[in-house]
């Protein structure tokens, strides 16, 4: 399908490596139409397709979705085994035709909190699209950027008491390596959906000097179209880093 939209974004050689998405307003969603919540999650499904179809055709090379947080394991239990189902459905049902289109699904968060079930699920789907090039799919799942850091420094704690490192040594770059999203680059543009003005304890490190863009759409309307007037307003934003622009 075309759209005017995405060949004004092509033209541009300022085309996003890595976009994130808080996708919010699935509860909303359902409630407005006088549904079960879940019936919101599974909706937002057919958005995350839709954010994938359009960063795929951008050009980005790193799509990271917000899709489980730690704090999510406080919501009633039915609700929470209607988001591990859909997890478990989407890695079995779709590992073949990302495969197919290089997509490389990586699942990071605290894993071992899932069932078994799932965990298989997400394992398979990992492994199966290991070699995919085309674009990366991190779906952050049980997940907080607070728990991150810490784990990052407990395993640092253990390097230096083991005397592997010292504590001089480490620096940004040390840190990163630590990370979930070790070797990737940060993210350039975080999207959230349904207008809150958060960031909700995602990934806090990384988005350091990342460009924010809220749109009030609810995650379950998000369609590439919306994604892609996230980037056209990314492509107009001057990015400075904390520094001045040269004159
Ligand atoms: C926020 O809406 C959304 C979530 C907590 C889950 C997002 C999950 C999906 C879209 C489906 C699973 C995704 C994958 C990739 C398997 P909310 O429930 O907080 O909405 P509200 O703020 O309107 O209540």
């Amino acid at each position: 399908m075309t759209s005017d939209l995405l060949e004004q974004i092509r033209q541009s050689a300022r085309i996003p490596r890595h976009v994130a998405i808080i996708m919010d307003g699935n509860g909303r969603w359902a409630l407005q139409r006088g549904l079960p919540r879940h019936a919101g999650h599974r909706e937002g499904m057919k958005a995350v397709r839709q954010a994938l179809e359009g960063a795929v055709e951008v050009g980005v090379q790193v799509l990271t979705l917000f899709a489980f947080s730690t704090q999510n394991w406080q919501r009633p239990p039915q609700e929470i085994s209607a988001l591990m189902s859909l997890l478990e459905v989407y890695a079995r049902k779709e590992k073949a035709e990302l495969k197919r289109r290089g997509v490389r699904v990586r699942v990071l968060g605290d894993l071992d909190r899932l069932s078994p079930g799932t965990r298989r699920a997400v394992q398979g789907i990992m492994k199966a699209t290991e070699g995919g090039k085309t674009l990366q799919l991190n779906l952050m799942i049980s997940y907080s950027g607070r728990d991150e850091i810490l784990w990052a420094a407990r395993q640092l704690a253990v390097e230096v008491r083991e005397g592997r490192k010292r504590p001089e040594e480490i620096d940004e770059s040390t840190f990163q390596e630590y990370l979930f999203t070790r070797g990737l680059p940060d993210p350039d543009l975080l999207i959230r959906t349904s207008g809150e003005l958060r960031i909700s304890n995602f990934m806090l490190w990384q988005l350091a000097y990342t460009e924010i863009y809220v749109t009030p759409v609810l995650w379950p309307d998000f369609t590439r179209e919306d994604f892609f007037a996230a980037i056209a307003d990314f492509q107009r934003r001057q990015r400075r880093f904390g520094r001045v622009d040269a004159t």
